[in-house]
């Protein structure tokens, strides 16, 4: 051996080193080939204590070569423990039992209503509708007035609302929106306007005194019924998919005229569920907002994200999307 240079010898080591690495199945033979080169008196710590009787110009370069050779060893020993299922005996300390389990920390996700509300707002991108939002504390005169429903009318009665101030109120529908929208706009204008609305609704499984709506509306010249009823079955198709049928019948909202309102039920399904209204956006809203009624039309609808929420995912209270249990949360991940 003595012949051979101090170089060779780190080779040869590197070489027995790897080898009794590959062979160690098990802690036990793992602590054993570290004892043989990495404890103070193993084979590794006698190459260094032979570096002070070579050539002082060489010693730089094995010196390198050697401090290689003892960091690479001691990290390819350390990933070949923690593979064999431990951490390094010497990170933890004793009196810990580094078997226990660890501590889980549950990763959150978005809830099934904001779920929705984005694959709602993704299909009307697509079509060309731009996402926009307005204040959930809305003024009098864009919820009811600019809506075609003066202080003394009796339709303010099917908006059960809540007052914060004289003229301040949470909004009972997100129809108000439409109203900023084209206040700020010129024709054509697309938009849809998801968001949270509030009325004073006694609760039961189909009505929340807090619910999402989502708004829609597009202003244009020469749009008709059959243009409205062409976007509600495109949106159908492409958020419940095939089997859900659509009906509309009349009704009577003051901001349009005509007025419809929309029924959906799932395949194989007897009950229709309200989903909500639609129609020809009224003259005298275009004009309210500066419209030439003449040439300008538009058609809307204002819909209940959590029922078409509960139709497509089988949900039969509306009631759970508020409460929180996890056990409803958790099962509609993305
Ligand atoms: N805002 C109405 C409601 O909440 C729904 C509605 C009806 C919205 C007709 C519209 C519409 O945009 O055109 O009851």
């Amino acid at each position: 051996m003595a012949d051979k240079t101090l170089e060779q010898r780190i080779a040869e080591t590197q070489d027995r080193f790897d080898r009794r690495l590959l062979e160690a199945g098990d802690l036990e033979a793992l602590e054993a080939v570290r004892i043989a080169f990495l404890a103070r008196k193993g084979a590794i710590g006698g190459l260094f204590a032979e570096l002070g009787s070579i050539a002082p110009e060489e010693r730089a370069a094995v010196g390198q070569a050697l401090n290689r050779l003892k960091t690479d060893a001691t990290e390819r020993l350390d990933a070949r423990r923690r593979e064999l299922g431990r951490a390094p005996a010497d990170a933890a300390p004793t009196d810990q039992d580094i078997t226990l389990p660890g501590i889980h920390h549950p990763v959150g996700h978005p809830h099934l209503l904001t779920i929705v509300q984005q694959q709602i707002e993704e299909i009307f991108l697509n079509m060309g509708f731009d996402v926009a939002v307005g204040p959930e504390m809305e003024t009098e005169y864009h919820n009811f007035e600019a809506l075609n429903i003066p202080a003394d009318h009796p339709a303010r009665e099917d908006w059960d609302t809540f007052y914060v101030g004289e003229d301040l109120l949470l909004r009972p529908h997100t129809s108000p929106v439409q109203i900023r929208v084209m206040e700020r706009s010129e024709p054509p204008v697309r938009v849809i306007c998801p968001g949270r609305c509030y009325r004073r609704d006694a609760q039961d499984a189909t009505h929340s005194p807090v619910f999402f709506q989502v708004e829609l509306l597009w202003v244009e010249e020469g749009l008709s019924l059959a243009n409205l009823r062409y976007v509600i079955d495109r949106f159908v198709e492409a958020f419940f998919g095939p089997g859900y049928e659509t009906r509309l019948s009349g009704d009577f909202f003051p901001f349009t005229e005509p007025s419809v309102q929309l029924h959906m039920r799932g395949p194989g399904e007897t009950r229709w569920l309200e989903i909500g209204g639609a129609g020809m956006v009224d003259p005298a809203v275009l004009a309210g907002v500066g419209y030439d009624p003449e040439t300008i039309t538009g058609f809307a609808f204002g819909f209940g994200i959590e029922r078409m929420a509960m139709l497509k995912y089988g949900i039969s209270d509306i009631r759970t999307f508020l409460t929180n249990d996890l056990r409803f949360v958790r099962q509609f991940r993305d």
